[in-house]
C-alpha cells in the first residue's frame, strides 16, 4: 500500500531569504496562489521576527488563504514565538515552526550554549508554542552533523513537550544518502508514531533531492522543499523533482503526494517572474530543455514513439505543447503569449518595451531563449516601475 508524503513548501521563507529572491507582500501573495493550485500541504510564509515586511507577508498570506495550513518560523525565544503566533492569527490552521541548532559546532561557535541549556530552551519553546496552537514543528538545525544520541534525546523531549513534527535538516548540505538514511531511520524508530519525521535538505553537494528520497525510504513523511530548488546558498530540495520522482517511479517507491503536478510548470514560471532568475535550461522537470529533443537519433526515436526518449509526458507537469521557436520573424501576438506562459502579464506599454528589446536580440541570435525573454520582461517591469 502506498503511503502519503506531506509536502511542506518553504519557497516563501527559505527560498525567499536567498540572494536575488526577496519578494514583496504582493509577490508573495501571487506565489502563494500558485502553491495553493499545486496543493502543497503546508506553506511556510516567512519568518515574522525577521522584519516588518516578513511579518506582514505571513499575516497577508494567512488572511488570504485562511483555509491553508500556514507555517511561520521562529527561533526558540519568546519574542520570536509570540511574533509568529501574532502573524498567524488569521489562519484556521496555523503551524508554529520553531528551531534551534543542536550540533556541537553550532553550540560551541554560534550559540555558545551547553547541550543541557539547548535541551531546556527547546522544551520551553515548544511548550510556549503549544499555548498558541496544536500544530507545532520543531527543527533541530544542523541535525545531520549532530551527535545522534543527543539528537534522539532532543527529538524525544520536543515531542514530549508537544511538537507533532520533528524536522531534521541537513542545514549545510553535507550528508550523503546512506548516512542520512541511517540517521533518519534511527529517529523514526525512536519516535514511533508519536510524531511525523520531516527532512529539510540543502543542496551544497547537489544531494538535496537524493538525501530527501533516502529519508523517505527510511521513514520520513514530510519533505521541506522549494519551487525551482531555490534557497540558502545552493538551494533546497526541489519540490518538482521530489514530487515527480515519487510519481514517475511508483513501481519502486510506494509513496505518493497530493500535488497537482499539472501546475508545476506554471508555479516555476511565476516564481521566475517575481525573483531575479529562472531555473537553468537543463533543470529537471521545469527547465527550458527538459522536454527538448535536439540530436537527430533522439528526434527519430521520439517521433516513432515518445517513450524512447521521454519518461514524463510534458502535459503531466503543465509544460505547454507545440511551443513555437520565437525569432526575428515572430510577431507581437506570439511574443505576448510566450510572456504569459512565462508568468508575465504585460500591459500594452510593457509589451511595446519587450517587443523592442526582443527584436533587437532576435536580429543578433538565432532563436530567442525563454530565459532571455523573461529577462527582457523583468527589465520592462523595472523600467516602467511595475512589480511583476
Ligand atoms: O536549513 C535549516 O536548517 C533551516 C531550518 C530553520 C529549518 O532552514
Ligand atoms: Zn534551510
Amino acid at each position: 500500500m502506498s503511503q502519503r508524503v506531506y509536502i511542506f513548501d518553504t519557497t516563501l521563507r527559505d527560498g525567499e531569504q536567498s540572494p536575488g529572491c526577496s519578494m514583496t507582500v504582493p509577490e508573495k501573495l501571487k506565489m502563494a496562489a500558485k502553491l495553493v493550485d499545486l496543493g502543497v500541504d503546508i506553506m511556510e510564509a516567512g519568518f515574522p521576527i525577521a522584519s516588518i515586511g516578513d511579518f506582514e507577508a505571513v499575516e497577508a498570506v494567512s488572511k488570504e488563504f485562511s483555509e491553508m495550513q500556514v507555517a511561520a518560523l521562529a527561533r526558540c525565544t519568546k519574542l520570536d514565538i509570540d511574533r509568529a503566533a501574532e502573524a498567524l492569527k488569521h489562519t484556521k490552521r496555523p503551524r508554529i515552526h520553531t528551531f534551534m541548532a543542536t550540533s556541537d559546532i553550532h553550540l560551541q561557535f554560534k550559540l555558545k550554549k551547553s547541550r543541557e541549556q539547548v535541551l531546556e530552551e527547546v522544551v520551553k519553546s515548544v511548550q510556549l508554542a503549544r499555548t498558541y496552537c496544536d500544530d507545532v514543528e520543531f527543527s533541530a538545525e544542523d541535525a545531520a552533523r549532530t551527535d545522534p544520541d543527543y539528537l534522539e534525546q532532543v527529538s524525544k523531549a520536543a515531542v514530549a513537550a508537544g511538537a507533532r513534527t520533528i524536522n531534521l535538516p541537513d542545514t549545510v548540505g553535507y550528508s550523503i544518502p546512506s548516512e542520512y538514511s541511517a540517521l533518519i531511520g534511527r529517529i523514526c524508530k525512536a519516535l514511533g508514531d508519536t510524531a511525523i519525521v520531516s527532512v529539510h535538505c540543502h543542496d551544497d553537494l547537489g544531494l538535496a533531492v537524493a538525501n530527501s528520497l533516502a529519508a523517505i525510504e527510511a521513514g520520513a513523511r514530510q519533505i521541506e522543499c522549494t519551487i525551482n530548488g531555490i534557497g540558502e546558498r545552493a538551494g533546497n530540495c526541489s519540490l518538482e523533482e521530489i514530487v515527480m520522482i515519487l510519481k514517475t517511479r511508483g513501481d519502486k517507491l510506494p509513496y505518493y503526494t497530493n500535488i497537482n503536478t499539472e501546475h508545476l510548470f506554471a508555479a516555476s514560471q511565476t516564481l521566475s517572474s517575481v525573483i531575479t532568475f529562472g531555473p537553468q535550461p537543463n533543470k529537471a522537470i521545469v527547465g527550458e530543455n527538459a522536454f527538448a529533443h535536439e540530436a537527430g537519433i533522439h528526434q527519430d526515436g521520439y517521433l516513432k514513439n515518445k517513450s524512447t526518449y521521454e519518461i514524463i509526458d510534458p502535459k503531466t507537469v503543465g509544460v505547454p505543447q507545440g511551443k513555437l521557436v520565437l525569432g526575428k520573424h515572430s510577431g507581437r501576438h506570439a511574443l505576448k503569449d510566450r510572456c504569459s506562459d512565462l508568468g508575465f502579464e504585460l500591459s500594452k506599454e510593457e509589451l511595446d518595451f519587450v517587443y523592442h528589446g526582443f527584436c533587437e536580440l532576435a536580429d543578433r541570435v538565432k532563436g530567442v531563449r525563454n530565459d532571455a525573454i523573461a529577462n527582457i520582461c523583468r527589465d520592462a517591469k523595472k523600467a516602467l516601475g511595475v512589480s511583476a
